[in-house]
């Protein structure tokens, strides 16, 4: 196994999740990984695991960001996988009548400058390299609106326009790195236990939650690591610029069934 073979790896919020899922794909395939978290234990948990490095990466903050290009100045595939919700510590208001800006710039931070700085950082280390890949874990929230998420679907939305922006901007400058986004539907991580909860009616809210989904079912967090395989692989060479959904089908229509009696 060795798609990966040489390649220096850095993901964000690898800690568990999509995050880690993606890390142990990543070393699966040969390649140097760098698994970064806010959470320093549970990345230093996941570099024990896969044989890789680890570091405590604040996505939202610049200095860590300066720091992390200290230590790693030349890489070749960025994953700016980390993001939150804001529903972390319970649900909260995010609609767009009575969300709290201070609520609205928690997300963004994370979210959305995390993602522009990790590209700023990323297209540097991968100029050196004279290759590189950047893969931006969108949403499919990115793509439509999401009442009662607000704050999230905006960021996403805008992660999926930067991640062009910066496609467009490499070519531009004759450079060889390419940018993808992610959008990933309901895949069942840690990210969802405040919406779950542990309760008795834990599986109808599941149910619930991918009633809408032509599959029926959530995602697994190896179903998103393979499709970063692909953008991270020399496989994906012709690819910048787009969006891939992995969302069991949400984002293709709902079925008009034509009625015949
Ligand atoms: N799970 C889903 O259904 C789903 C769907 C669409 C998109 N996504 C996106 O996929 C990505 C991963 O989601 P997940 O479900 O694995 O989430 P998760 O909550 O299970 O894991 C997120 C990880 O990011 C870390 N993190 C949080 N804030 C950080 C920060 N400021 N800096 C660095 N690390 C930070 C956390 O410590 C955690 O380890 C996110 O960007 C999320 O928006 C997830």
């Amino acid at each position: 196994m060795s798609r990966l073979n040489t390649k220096i790896c850095i993901v964000t919020g690898a800690g568990r999740g999509i995050g880690a899922a993606i890390g142990r794909a990543f070393a699966r395939e040969g390649a140097t990984v760098v698994v970064t978290d806010k959470n320093e234990t549970s990345a230093a948990d996941v570099a024990r695991e896969i044989g890789g490095h680890h570091l405590r990466l604040d996505v939202a903050s610049e200095a860590d960001w300066t720091a992390l290009a200290e230590g790693w100045p030349a890489c070749d595939v960025l994953v700016n996988n980390a993001g939150i919700t804001g529903f972390e510590e319970g649900l909260r208001q995010h609609d767009p009548e009575h969300a709290s800006l201070a609520d609205w710039r928690a997300v963004h931070a994370v979210n959305l400058d995390g993602t522009f700085l990790g590209c700023r950082y990323a297209i540097g280390a991968m100029r050196t390299r004279g290759s590189g890949s950047i893969i931006n874990i969108s949403s499919r929230s990115g793509m439509v609106g999401i009442p009662a998420a607000a704050a999230y679907a905006s960021s996403k939305a805008a992660v999926r326009n930067h991640t062009k922006s910066v496609a467009l901007y490499c070519a531009e400058q004759g450079l060889n790195i390419r940018c993808n986004s992610i959008h990933p539907a309901a895949i069942l991580t840690p990210m969802w236990e405040p919406m779950l909860g542990d309760g008795p009616d834990r599986e109808a809210r599941m149910a619930a939650f991918v009633a809408d989904t032509p599959m029926r079912r959530f995602g697994t967090v190896d179903e998103v690591a393979s499709i970063a395989l692909l953008l991270a692989s020399d496989e994906a060479a012709y690819m910048t610029g787009t969006e891939l959904t992995v969302d069991g089908g949400l984002l293709a229509g709902s079925a008009a069934t034509p009625q015949t009696s």
